[in-house]
């Protein structure tokens, strides 16, 4: 009998771009299927993606909520649905509640654009300008209830340019989210990679490595 891919539950906010290169990458590998996307805003433009891909959509506007308990417990619900083994946050502007971290601890994972643990939080493009720093990049972390402080999954770098801009630096980086948000998130639902005690172990860690070409 052929082996059902894993499932994930895709979370969003805005315009997608991290849903798109996980949409494809679920079709040419075949490595783990997209249950459902989910976002807290009806305009998101990931929403059409999905659709577009044939996957089902939900919104769950946060703003209908009174604080984030309510809406993390509604969220966690509606995830359950479609009983995931990964929830995959691309592009999800909500801090989350311990209580909803805990209900999908160690099957909850993030992209984040700098290289944590430099630069948590927004604004990670200008945060790199201002500190001066040469490199710059993109983090793959399993969250836990610190904000952008999970255990790292997998990192690229980016070079910082004379004369970059803050949009500069967001473009290269978005460039290689693309890349390794698919490649860590296939890896961590086939099981090739595994964290203990925070530290990646299994038979693709090794390959989950990037540098400056
Ligand atoms: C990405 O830069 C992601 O790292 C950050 O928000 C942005 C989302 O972009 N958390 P998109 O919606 O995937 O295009």
């Amino acid at each position: 009998m052929q082996k059902t891919a894993p499932t994930i539950v895709v979370l969003i906010s805005g315009r997608g771009s991290n849903l798109k290169a996980l949409i494809d990458h679920a079709k040419s590998s075949g490595a783990y299927r997209i249950a459902a996307v989910i976002s807290n805003r009806p305009q998101a433009g990931g929403l059409a993606l999905a659709v577009e891909a044939g996957i089902p959509t939900a919104v769950l506007d946060h703003t209908g909520f009174e604080g984030r308990e309510p809406f993390d417990a509604a969220l966690a619900d509606l995830i359950e649905q479609h009983k995931p083994d990964w929830v995959v946050l691309a592009g999800f502007m909500r801090i989350l509640t311990a209580g909803f971290v805990a209900r999908f601890e160690g099957r909850l994972v993030n992209v984040h654009p700098s290289l944590l643990p430099a630069f948590p939080g927004l604004n990670t493009h200008q945060q790199a300008l201002d500190a001066g720093v040469r490199v710059h990049g993109v983090t793959v972390h399993l969250v836990t209830a610190q904000l952008d402080h999970g255990p790292i999954v997998d990192q690229a770098v980016v070079p910082v340019l004379p004369g970059d801009t803050a949009e500069d630096l967001a473009q290269r980086v978005l460039a290689l989210e693309h890349v390794i948000y698919p490649r860590a998130v296939a890896a961590l639902a086939s099981g090739q990679i595994v964290l203990a005690q925070g530290r990646l172990q299994g038979a693709l860690a090794n390959a989950l490595v990037h540098a400056l070409p």
